[in-house]
């Protein structure tokens, strides 16, 4: 993890930085309904939630947040209209071939989670080259969760420390929290602490299902393209006003 500098840039001054989440994970909703209220089409609202999404990461690092998740592609995605499903690919290729030289220069690391095995190929050889060069990196962690599925992750843990079992290489009882989380698409990252939904949905949409046990939910009726640092910074605000009490009184 990431050492917080002495300053933080333009940190909100109501914000207290020894009481910020560590890793912050966000739903990025509303994206076609921001487009449609402008008249446009769902398409142009994605590529605005691009420009949310490198904002918000941008943001994150200079505040000294240290992970950043966001879910870009649920596996349930692909029911979407062809023509929508293929623009999302692209879009995402194109921004990692771009934005690549700039996660460089800003020390982020990226990561994707999720199964991405049946991702086209174009971007799967995308995706390996930025988390490829970005390894070392050691400033922010960003991972991106592309045809992703809790529960489909939980299942894949199962079946790889089923095996590990059926080896001999290990023993039932030996089947712990710490062990499980090892086998996780997000392995190595802490927990988020907050998790943030724009576009008034109350739901977890199977997003990070074991990780977010203890996370503080927030709720904003913003539509992702215009989550912006001033309501990102409400939502810090209210998530320093909530007390963690990780079910102990
Ligand atoms: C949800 O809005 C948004 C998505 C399914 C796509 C989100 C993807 C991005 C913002 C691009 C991220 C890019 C990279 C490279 C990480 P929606 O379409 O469900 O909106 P609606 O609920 O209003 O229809």
């Amino acid at each position: 993890m990431t050492t917080k500098p002495s300053i933080l840039k333009d940190l909100p001054a109501d914000l207290d930085r020894e009481r910020l989440p560590k890793h912050v994970a966000v739903i990025m909703d509303g994206n076609g309904r921001w487009a449609k209220r402008q008249g446009l089409p769902r398409i142009v609202g994605h590529r605005r939630g691009v420009d949310a999404l490198k904002d918000l990461l941008r943001c994150c690092r200079d505040w000294g947040i240290e992970a950043l998740t966001a879910y870009a592609f649920s596996t349930e995605n692909w029911g979407r209209p062809l023509e929508e499903v293929d623009f999302l690919m692209t879009l995402f290729e194109r921004v990692l071939r771009q934005e690549l030289r700039e996660m460089m220069e800003e020390d982020v690391k990226i990561k994707f989670v999720g199964n991405l095995d049946s991702l086209p190929k174009t971007l799967r050889a995308e995706i390996d080259r930025s988390v490829e060069a970005t390894q070392n990196n050691s400033g922010i962690q960003f991972s991106v969760a592309t045809n992703y599925g809790g529960r489909q992750e939980i299942l894949q843990a199962c079946r790889s420390i089923a095996a590990m079992v059926q080896d001999g290489k290990l023993q039932p009882d030996q089947i712990d929290e710490g062990l499980f989380e090892k086998h996780l698409y997000t392995a190595g990252i802490c927990d988020p602490d907050l998790l943030i939904r724009t576009s008034g949905e109350m739901r977890i949409s199977n997003f990070l299902l074991w990780q977010v046990a203890y996370a503080e939910i927030y709720i904003t009726e913003t539509m992702w393209p215009d989550f912006d640092r001033q309501a990102f910074h409400v939502a810090l605000r209210d998530y320093q006003q909530r007390q963690r009490r990780f079910g102990k009184v």
